[in-house]
């Protein structure tokens, strides 16, 4: 690791918000996945408080005409945290939303924080923190959050091929979308946080469709390290959770989880 340098610094954040919510239908018909409850607030208010927390200072939402909401609800910035906002026209993938925050980005490395997970921890340094520690203190072009993850469930995610082994923050020197658990170079999973430098919009544009027949942005960071790029990893810990409220199941888990952390506020 080297020193951390000035332009290292992450101060943007794009949340990609714009998804259709399909395996959440009907409840997603007329509210956005991103607003639905987890508690007393909804997900992405959870997910905008980590992410101011985290020192962030300007916020790019990626939305869709069905789901300004999302800016009726936050509108324009809390304190000195500035939001923004964008619409993806059409819903090609999450490295597609991702695309759209170019002018926003300009020169500056950002991060990514999905709008529709959120991570549970009791460490001091939140994982999204360690992610923008680990840019600033690396050469990486890209960095991610990354969650062990029971070998037969490897083929709902992401899974990175660690270079030499796992540690808080390691390198990697592969990842595929969605692998048969046989085939996975891991157990870890890319789980919703990544820090990037503006070079991945390169790989964005050269991104073919993947898995689902969407522009993943798992694909583009794989053409990242083909060109010879470092790309960095933070593990989740033992005691982190990450919540998705992407399906019925998951969202119920991660209610289930906020209903017993609320009757329980000591936990
Ligand atoms: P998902 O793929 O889980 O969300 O994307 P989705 O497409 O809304 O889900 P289904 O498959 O229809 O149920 C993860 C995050 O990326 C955003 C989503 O809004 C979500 O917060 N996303 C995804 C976009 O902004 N644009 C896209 O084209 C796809």
């Amino acid at each position: 690791m080297t020193a951390p340098h000035d332009n290292r610094l992450i101060t943007k954040a794009v949340i990609p918000a714009a998804g259709k919510g399909t395996r959440l239908l009907p409840l997603t018909k007329a509210v956005p996945k991103e607003l639905i409850p987890l508690g007393t607030k909804p997900v992405l208010e959870h997910i905008v408080e980590e992410v101011i927390e985290a020192g962030i200072s300007e916020v790019l939402f990626v939305i869709s005409e069905q789901k300004t909401a999302i800016r009726t609800h936050f509108g324009d910035g809390i304190g000195s945290v500035r939001f923004e906002y964008t619409f993806q026209t059409e819903q090609k993938g999450l490295a597609d939303a991702i695309s759209y925050a170019q002018d926003f980005v300009g020169c500056d490395p950002f991060a990514v924080v999905l709008g529709d997970s959120i991570i549970d921890t009791n460490q001091k340094i939140l994982p999204f923190s360690r992610v923008l520690n680990t840019f600033a203190e690396t050469d990486a072009a890209g960095v991610i959050v990354v969650q062990k993850t029971p070998r037969d469930e490897v083929s709902r995610y992401g899974i990175v091929k660690p270079k030499d082994g796992i540690a808080p923050s390691f390198p990697i020197d592969g990842l595929v979308e969605k692998p048969d658990p046989a085939d996975a170079p891991s157990e870890y999973a890319i789980a919703g946080r990544y820090a990037f430098d503006p070079t991945i919009f390169d790989y964005i544009r050269r991104t073919t469709p993947g898995a689902n027949g969407e522009l993943q942005i798992t694909d583009s960071v794989g053409l990242m390290l083909d060109d010879g790029a470092e790309v960095w990893c933070v593990a989740l810990q033992d005691n982190e959770i990450r919540r998705d409220i992407g399906t019925f199941e998951s969202y119920f888990e991660a209610l289930q989880i906020e209903i017993n952390k609320n009757s329980n506020p000591q936990q």
